[in-house]
């Protein structure tokens, strides 16, 4: 069975996020959408509340299934059988981190990474920008699933 994940912070997930996942989901027989935790990242979200977000918007894909995980990606690799760790690629500015991040993971246990080129529809989207957008007000409907929207307003709303 081959099995890839699709780690990150998805804080929140948005359709850029999705997109690759679902593109994933048709390359491998398992997708695992792991919520990694950082401890000195300030998340408006909790790590339940990411992965239960997720749970709802993945669940049109029956191989795709959702974790968590506080520690290193690679242990979680090796812990799941997983053998591709399947990675996002926006613009140049991306890569030079994420070819540091992929080429760690293989010299720590061999694991692979894939960069997927994200669909130019989102090449300028990240999740950071989506809540600086809406706590200002901007209109973000068109870069988040309509669930995690509507988390997302309810969200800014209380802290307001
Ligand atoms: O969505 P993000 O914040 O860009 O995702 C980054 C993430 C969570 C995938 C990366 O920070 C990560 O893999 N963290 C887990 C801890 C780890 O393995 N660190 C060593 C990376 S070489």
């Amino acid at each position: 069975m081959t099995r890839a994940v699709c780690p990150g912070s998805y804080d929140p997930a948005t359709n850029g996020h999705l997109d690759i996942i679902g593109r994933a989901a048709k390359l491998f027989d398992e997708v695992v959408v792991a919520v990694l935790i950082n401890k000195n990242k300030k998340t408006l979200f909790s790590v339940e509340e990411r992965t239960e977000m997720l749970r709802e918007v993945t669940a049109q894909w029956p191989n795709v299934r959702v974790d968590s995980w506080h520690g290193l990606l690679v242990d979680y690799c090796l812990e799941n059988d997983i053998q591709a760790i399947v990675k996002g690629l926006r613009a140049v500015s991306d890569y030079d981190y994420e070819l540091q991040m992929a080429q760690m993971n293989h010299q720590l246990t061999g694991v692979e990474t894939l960069f997927m080129p994200t669909n130019p529809v989102y090449s300028f989207l990240a999740s950071s920008l989506v809540k600086d957008v809406a706590t200002y007000g901007g209109d973000v409907s068109t870069l988040l699933p309509p669930s995690i929207l509507a988390r997302l307003t309810q969200r800014l709303a209380e802290r307001r």
